[in-house]
């Protein structure tokens, strides 16, 4: 396994819209399990292949306490999206900036899992933000592009400084 490097806002490679996996091979087994890996060592909940510029529909998420719930959603849909919520959210390609963003409470999601079979699942709360957050990355949207303009500015400026820094 290897750690991968994260792409950071505003990188535009972020903006891609990913492609659907064709074919669950060895390749994309590795991608998991290389994925999975920078996440827990990130420390993350959530990673999208978009953030380390692949460009596949392939997301892992494990939101559990101990790191114990490996979830790999390859071609995810949302099939519903019901009610609201609104909680604090970060990402590993805006770090260090935490904001509040309004999201479904309740999504069915549809997709593959690692060995090809067809899924589906409905949740709700802190897994179900962290879905649609990943859906949102291999869409090519970061959860910045929801604040405002104002903050997105702010943001952007943070993150050059601190680049910056530890150039
Ligand atoms: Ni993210």
């Amino acid at each position: 396994m290897a750690l991968l490097p994260i792409l950071r806002f505003p990188d535009t490679r972020l903006k891609k819209v990913a492609a659907p996996v064709a074919n669950i091979d060895d390749g994309i087994r590795k991608l998991v399990a290389d994925m999975a890996e920078t996440m827990y060592e990130a420390p993350g909940i959530g990673l999208a292949a978009t953030q380390v510029d692949v460009h596949l529909r392939l997301m892992v998420i494990d939101t559990s306490e101990d790191k114990s719930d490996l979830q790999v959603f390859i071609n995810p849909r949302l099939e519903s999206c019901e009610g609201s919520q609104s909680g604090e959210e970060g990402c590993l390609s805006v770090p260090g900036i935490y904001d509040k963003v309004e999201r479904a409470e309740r999504v069915t999601v549809h997709y593959l899992d690692l060995e090809g079979k067809k899924q589906s699942m409905t949740t709700d709360g802190l897994l179900a933000v962290c879905i649609q957050h990943e859906i949102d990355h291999l869409n090519g949207t970061v959860f910045v592009d929801h604040l405002s303009q104002l903050k997105q500015v702010r943001i952007k400026s943070k993150l050059a400084k601190q680049a910056r820094v530890t150039a």
